[in-house]
């Protein structure tokens, strides 16, 4: 038995069955042995990839957006560039190559990483060797000031509760130990504190069993945004989910670029969970900012010019180079692939302009 399935039976045997969230947080960045405390996971040797890691072009036109929404914006001097969850680096490394083409940009920025791993912070150091950055635990310890912000993958790792619509009201979704061997799911007994965060038309149309899910975690990001980029800021969040608050179980765990059991051997695979974008867009506009979109990532790279980008590389490039661009850029944007499934979502202060990308997504 690994050291976090014994500390996560002895805290179950000690304080009864642990919510879903619980759980995951546990999974996935326990402090010692959590699942990207302990590995790089990205990658074709890893569990899973993502947009940066299969096209420099990912990047290079979030580099674009965000030097595009600082000039937008006043272009201040002494701004904070922030990534929460960048990986291997690979991202904010395409971001600084992009923004020198906006004059000012690179110099009036400081760059600062929120990262749990500390294996992947060192890739980070690797990647982004010959920059200044510095990193944190959370968001609460960057500068505040204008803040230009970007968020890939990040938010479908945060943990997510299961309420489950009973006969008793909204239950949690619990893992509690299951025979003399492994965990099991249940269902708590009394209904959950977290109803509230419900949206009314679910809390009362839902049918007997089913399963809503919410993330005070994202939540209380997502208004830390907020905070910073008013009065002067933008933030860019990408991930896979649903633009509209539904029922539906969505939580997923993945091994070797496969579906896995989401309780067995926990932190040796990734667990996410769908990004409730409804739930995102109504925290910020809660908050006093403006939300833009969804709108998806294909349109979003589309509206950007991934095109342009895409010729501009295949001209220089030898066929099979040329065919891996477009396999790489087909998989960005292509509707049964990345391009309708993951979407972003723009956060900006009262009164900003619509951003790039955005045009038609009020
Ligand atoms: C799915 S990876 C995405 C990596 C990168 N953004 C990319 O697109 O390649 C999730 C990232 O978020 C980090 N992460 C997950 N949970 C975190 C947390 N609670 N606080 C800070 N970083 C976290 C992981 O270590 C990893 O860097």
């Amino acid at each position: 038995m690994s050291p976090l399935e014994k500390h996560l039976k002895r805290r179950i045997a000690l304080e009864g069955p642990m919510t879903v969230a619980g759980f995951m947080a546990e999974a996935l960045t326990h402090p010692k042995h959590g699942y990207y405390v302990t590995r790089d996971p990205l990658g074709a040797d890893g569990d899973f990839i993502t947009a940066p890691e299969i096209s420099q072009v990912f990047g290079e036109l979030i580099g674009l957006w965000l030097a595009e929404t600082w000039l937008r914006s006043g272009g201040p001097a002494d701004a904070a560039l922030v990534e929460l969850g960048p990986g291997r680096g690979t991202l904010m490394a395409d971001i600084l190559r992009a923004g020198r083409m906006m004059p000012g940009f690179t110099d009036a920025v400081s760059v600062h990483l929120v990262e749990a791993s500390p294996a992947l912070r060192e890739k980070q150091r690797e990647t982004l060797a010959g920059h200044a950055v510095t990193w944190h635990e959370s968001l609460e310890t960057v500068p505040t000031g204008p803040t230009y912000l970007v968020a890939n993958e990040f938010f479908d790792a945060l943990p997510i509760h299961q309420l489950v619509q009973t006969d008793r009201g909204w239950c949690e979704r619990v893992v509690a130990l299951q025979g003399e061997e492994g965990f099991g799911f249940g269902v708590s007994p009394g209904s959950s504190p977290l109803v509230p965060l419900v949206p009314p038309h679910i809390r009362e149309g839902a049918e007997p069993g089913a399963v809503f899910e919410v993330s005070p975690a994202s939540i209380s990001v997502l208004r830390q945004i907020c905070e910073r980029v008013t009065p002067q800021g933008a933030a860019l969040i990408v991930d896979y989910g649903h633009p509209e608050s539904a029922v539906g179980d969505t939580l997923q765990a993945v091994r070797r670029h496969k579906t896995a059991d989401i309780l067995s051997d926990p932190g040796t695979a990734d667990i996410t969970a769908h990004v409730d974008f409804d739930t995102l867009s109504r925290t910020a506009r809660e908050s006093g900012a403006l939300a833009f979109g969804p709108v998806t990532q294909g349109a979003l790279l589309t509206r950007l010019g991934i095109e342009i980008r895409r010729r501009q590389l295949v001209k220089k490039a030898a066929p099979a180079q040329a065919q891996a661009i477009e396999a790489a850029i087909g998989r960005l944007i292509g509707p049964q692939e990345m391009g309708t499934l993951f979407k972003a979502l723009a956060v900006l202060p009262a009164g900003a302009q619509t951003p790039p990308g955005f045009e038609d997504s009020e």
